[in-house]
């Protein structure tokens, strides 16, 4: 992983092999720092401008040599758009794209000249924290099965310098720049998770994970066997897990950041199946392999709990995963059959397909019985709906407790995670009604995301809930900004962001 640092002095003194400079869209002549480079390569800064071949749009990077006139052996103009329009979202987006372009070229050493707050009125605190978000989350790559090649070894980054300006405060520039590598942490654990293939990561390796994991944050774990599911007749979950060999676990890691009010607390309940063939009602073959990713709630669970073991909010915070894979087999459970779920109720499994919202029931019910918990928000990969709804851009919100739904909202407004949130209006309840038992786990093709959020809501009595459908936004097809192909991370900055909100809220 790269290192990120951060020094004070003068950028123009610094032994880098990439000198990046940012600037605002409409510059008209060098100033600051790019004047006494221009100054020094005979005006080469003033002529790019000049010419029209930098701007200052955000999407342009233009570098040139230095030949010996400067220590760093080249710089790199990048342009952050419309000045009025900046922030440290931006910031984040362009460090990652400017990192990747440096890779690219082969640089292994770049240093980063900081902007000034009166500039941006983005403060050092925030400009540090976003450099080190978007440069470490766009730098990452999953090439742990690739072998090396001899002949065209692998490009990477090896360390970025923020370089502040004597006189500016190093300590809140560093206090970002950790804080920034903190969270770049997490989203690297959950993206990991997720990128490996569903023959390493079974339930019992996401357990060993998680521990892992949590022992590294200092966080206690408990994992439940199928014995104690059977015991607490989570009959819901163990008819997703019947047709398959991998033992089922139900994860539970625990954060007590504010242990004298127990009822001060919030449970994260992730999704972990970690295959979805769709069961006996098969899924068709073409791009099954992704079904690898239906344990990226889970996943953001995990890594999410690994930075509030870090931060430690005044809070406590439960998080949960029923880790699950769901297989056909002559042990599979068949569509038609009624399973009992923890809370009592019957559900007629009408499509093993729809085997998310199955272990989630008792995942819920469980903590809200047994762990007294008073605020649920699950993430799950839930819906083929949901990216039909909303693509690849945006997570579905969904919950009854309007508050929390807005909190949620609210922390992904924060850390750029863009969410939306649609109805669970009571009319959508009765495509969810059975002929047979209470409820069925399947609603029909209108409004699939919205009745399999409300089928959640049928074991969240007693708690306030919010629903995330992560369906669409788990994975990616390309890479962009700090996103990059594969696994997102998403939606572990919007999990961590919530927890220090309501903390802070209380
Ligand atoms: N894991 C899938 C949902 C999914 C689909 C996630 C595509 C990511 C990309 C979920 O378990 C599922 O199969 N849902 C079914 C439900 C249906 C049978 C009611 C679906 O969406 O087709
Ligand atoms: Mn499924
Ligand atoms: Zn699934």
């Amino acid at each position: 992983m790269v290192s990120i640092n951060v020094s004070q002095g003068d950028a123009l003194e610094n032994d880098s092999s990439a000198l990046v400079i940012h600037a605002f869209e409409g510059i008209t002549k060098p100033d600051g720092i790019l004047s006494t480079i221009d100054s020094l390569l005979s005006g080469v800064v003033n002529s790019l401008i000049k010419d029209g071949e930098f701007t200052g749009k955000s999407t342009e990077i233009v570098r040139f040599p230095t030949l010996g006139k400067i220590k760093p052996s080249r710089v790199v103009l990048s342009g952050l758009g419309k000045k009025e329009s900046i922030n440290s979202l931006k910031i984040k987006e362009k460090s990652a794209e400017v990192a990747r372009y440096l890779r690219n070229i082969g640089v292994t050493n770049i240093s980063i000249a900081l902007l000034s707050e009166s500039d941006t009125g983005i403060s050092e605190e925030s400009f540090g924290q976003s450099v080190a978000m978007g440069s470490s989350m766009g730098l990452y790559q999953f090439k742990k099965y690739k072998s090396p090649k001899a002949n065209n070894p692998e490009k990477s980054v090896e360390s970025i310098s923020i370089i502040s300006p004597t006189g500016s405060s190093l300590p809140d520039l560093k206090r970002g720049v950790e804080k920034g590598i903190l969270l770049s942490n997490a989203v690297e654990i959950t993206r990991n998770l997720v990128n490996e293939p569903a023959n390493v990561v079974t339930p019992s390796q996401m357990a060993n994970i998680a521990s892992e994991t949590a022992n590294a944050a200092g966080l206690p774990i408990t994992i439940l066997e199928k014995d104690d599911m059977v015991k607490h007749k989570m009959g819901a979950m163990l008819g997703v897990t019947a047709g398959s060999a991998q033992p089922p676990k139900l994860i539970l890691i625990e954060h007590k950041g504010d242990p004298e009010n127990p009822d001060n607390n919030i449970a994260l309940v992730g999704k972990g199946i970690t295959f979805d063939t769709g069961g006996i009602s098969l899924k068709q073959a073409a791009g099954m392999g992704d079904m690898k990713g239906d344990m990226s709630g889970g996943a953001s669970v995990i890594g999410a709990m690994h930075a509030i073991g870090t931060i430690k909010p005044k809070i406590n915070v439960l998080g949960v995963i029923p880790a699950v894979e769901n297989m056909p087999g002559s042990n599979a459970q068949r569509p038609g059959d009624i399973v009992t779920a923890m809370n009592g109720k019957t559900i007629e499994v009408e499509n093993t397909d729809a085997e998310g919202r199955l272990v989630l029931a008792d995942a819920i019910s469980y903590i809200i019985q047994e762990k007294g918990t008073k605020r649920v928000v699950d993430i799950a990969t839930l819906t083929g709906a949901m990216v039909i709804a909303l693509g690849h851009v945006t997570t579905g919100v969904f919950g009854k407790t309007q508050s929390l739904v807005d909190e949620v909202l609210k922390a992904s407004k924060t850390v750029g995670e863009k969410m939306w949130q649609l109805p669970i209006f009571d009319e959508y309840k009765e495509q969810n009604r059975s002929d047979w038992a209470d409820v069925k786990n399947t609603g029909g093709r209108p409004a699939g995301s919205i009745t399999a959020a409300l089928f959640i809501g049928e074991f969240t009595d007693g708690a306030d809930w919010a629903h995330l459908d992560i369906a669409g936004t788990n994975m990616a097809s390309k890479a962009k900004g700090h996103i990059v192909k594969g696994a997102t991370g998403v939606p572990v900055l919007s999990l961590v962001q919530l927890v220090e909100n309501l903390a802070e809220a209380t």
